[in-house]
């Protein structure tokens, strides 16, 4: 379970990128933030995660204040960052295993963990390898096989999909599924309607730092139709969406 309570954060005097927002994720459910390019979607994870702190309102993971108990609040989730280009110079394991100590996940059950991960991603054969000679689909595999090795109630992922190829991809939107139905939090950004689309119960759309809508898939079309600037951001998503298409399957 993810809570917002009236979270905003400015950058500087001119760009207050979240804007009092009020947002509840609730456990069993893949949540889908969704906004275009520049709407805050970043910034309210940062805040989320603990990276920034919110200029006013507070957070709680899993009842958890982490305002008042960030630690334990952060053992809760697992985060993955939009940006997969971490320490190059370590071998995938080293990664891994320092993951692991961070976390303090037992020998045994991270080398069971990071296999049958490994497997799932296609990894196994590049666990030893230097991150530098990754490619950017295959650091944000390793990304995702870091953020989960604790295995964490909470999933909290920034544009997870991006630079992945499609059977990666498919298989992060199946462990999403089967963490959400085991009665965890799965919340993820998007830019991409379409994987918001295929795979989020529900979506909150962000637009210059405002909540416009929250709501599941099927009010959320019906909200398109009779609502002029959404179907202006509609349109706006999909423009957008189209040159990742082939990557976004
Ligand atoms: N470090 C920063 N300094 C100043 N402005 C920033 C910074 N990071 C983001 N912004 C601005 O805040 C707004 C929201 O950005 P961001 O949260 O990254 O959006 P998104 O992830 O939805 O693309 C944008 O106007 C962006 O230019
Ligand atoms: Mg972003």
């Amino acid at each position: 379970m993810i809570e917002l309570n009236n979270i905003s954060k400015s950058y500087s005097k001119h760009i207050k990128a979240v804007d009092s927002i009020n947002l509840k994720v609730e456990n069993g459910e893949i949540f889908g933030f969704l906004g275009p390019n520049g709407a805050g979607k970043t910034t309210t994870i940062k805040m989320i995660t603990g990276i920034l702190e919110p200029d006013e309102g507070d957070i709680f993971i899993n009842q958890i204040s982490m305002r008042k108990n960030p630690v334990e609040a952060k053992r809760s989730f697992g985060f993955v960052p939009d940006d997969p280009n971490i320490f190059p110079r370590l071998k995938a394991i080293e990664y891994l295993r320092f993951m692991g100590n961070v976390y303090d996940v037992p020998t045994e059950a991270r080398s069971v963990k990071i296999a049958k991960m490994a497997k799932r991603f296609e990894l196994t054969e590049s666990l030893s390898n230097r991150i530098q000679s990754f490619s950017h689909g295959m650091r944000q595999k390793l990304m995702i096989m870091g953020a989960l090795l604790h295995a964490p109630d909470v999933w909290i992922l920034d544009e997870p999909m991006t630079g992945l190829d499609p059977r990666s991809s498919y298989q992060l939107k199946e462990m999403m599924r089967e963490h959400a139905d085991s009665g965890k939090t799965v919340f993820f950004s998007t830019h991409v309607l379409d994987v918001a689309e295929r795979i989020c119960d529900r979506v909150a759309v962000i637009d210059q730092g405002h909540i416009l809508f929250c709501g599941t898939m099927e009010d959320m079309r019906q909200h398109f139709h009779s609502s002029r600037s959404l179907e202006d951001m509609f349109l706006q998503l999909v423009e957008e969406m189209r040159p990742e298409e082939s990557g976004q399957v």
